[in-house]
């Protein structure tokens, strides 16, 4: 379970994030919306290591994950994608996987230098589930092809491939429906309820009210750096305060 407390950010004097506290259950999605600004991403960052909370404490199963760096959180299996896709656009789409696949710590570079031979195997074994991957999201058509050259829709895939490549137990997913084509939306959304049957916990940023209420189990609703409230799609679609929480707020 991942148990999120009290997570304060501030950027000089600007205070960004006041006090978050959520918990969630693996095999669930938890859809987190809110206007602009309101410190979504931020969150993210702070809970998967891009950030350093000024306080509070972020628990997977038990164990302290704030203050390590991302590449530790992610070996501890809590990956993130970002809003804007982070592929490597010179790379092909099956190296962007594989790359991901294979993403080292210092501890199993140590451990790859002392077993060379099992290392080969690894890499065997991340350009197989590479493959596998492209398969289950459609892109086997340009695994040969840049990154760059893919269409936005097929980026936010990519990066949503990238993250699975590291089996995670938490999925932290920003803003996965935006820019994408009607067809490939449909496609996305059918992956991510996936995710929830696999057991993988699962927390979205989104825009689209339609689609995240159509895939969450629980809504957070953030504003202005807190929880304004938390409750199923239903409860939270009817709650007055959720409408003026965005009639109050600038247009992005
Ligand atoms: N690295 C940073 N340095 C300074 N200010 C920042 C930084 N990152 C974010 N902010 C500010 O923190 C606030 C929250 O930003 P954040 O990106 O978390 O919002 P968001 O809820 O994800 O918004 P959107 O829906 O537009 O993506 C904004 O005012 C933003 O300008
Ligand atoms: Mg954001």
């Amino acid at each position: 379970m991942l148990r999120v407390e009290n997570i304060h950010k501030s950027f000089g004097g600007l205070k960004v994030l006041q006090g978050i506290s959520l918990e969630a259950q693996p095999g669930t999605i938890t859809g987190i919306i809110g206007p602009n600004g309101a410190g979504k991403s931020t969150l993210f960052s702070a809970i998967s290591g891009f950030l350093k909370p000024d306080a509070g404490s972020v628990m997977l199963d038990g164990e302290r994950l704030d203050g390590l760096r991302p590449d530790l959180v992610a070996a501890r299996g809590l990956v993130r994608t970002f809003q804007v896709p982070r592929e490597f656009g010179d790379l092909t789409v099956l190296d962007n996987l594989r790359v991901a696949g294979s993403q080292m710590t210092d501890e199993s570079i140590l451990a790859a230098l002392v077993f060379w031979r099992r290392t080969a195997q690894h890499e065997g074994e991340v350009t197989r589930r590479a493959e596998e991957m492209l398969q289950r999201l459609n892109l086997a058509a340009v695994a040969d092809n840049q990154a760059r050259a893919l269409s936005g829709g097929q980026k936010k895939l990519l990066e949503l491939g990238r993250t699975l490549m590291v089996n995670p137990r938490v999925l932290l997913i920003d803003e996965p429906f935006a820019g994408v084509a009607p067809a490939l939306r449909d496609q996305l959304v059918a992956h991510l309820k996936g995710l929830r049957t696999a057991g993988i916990c699962v927390l979205i940023i989104e825009h689209d009210i339609e689609a995240i209420m159509e895939i969450s189990d629980r809504i957070c609703v953030l504003v202005e750096g807190s929880i304004l409230l938390e409750g199923t799609p239903a409860e939270v679609q009817r709650d007055p305060r959720v409408l003026s929480a965005y009639l109050g707020s600038a247009p992005a």
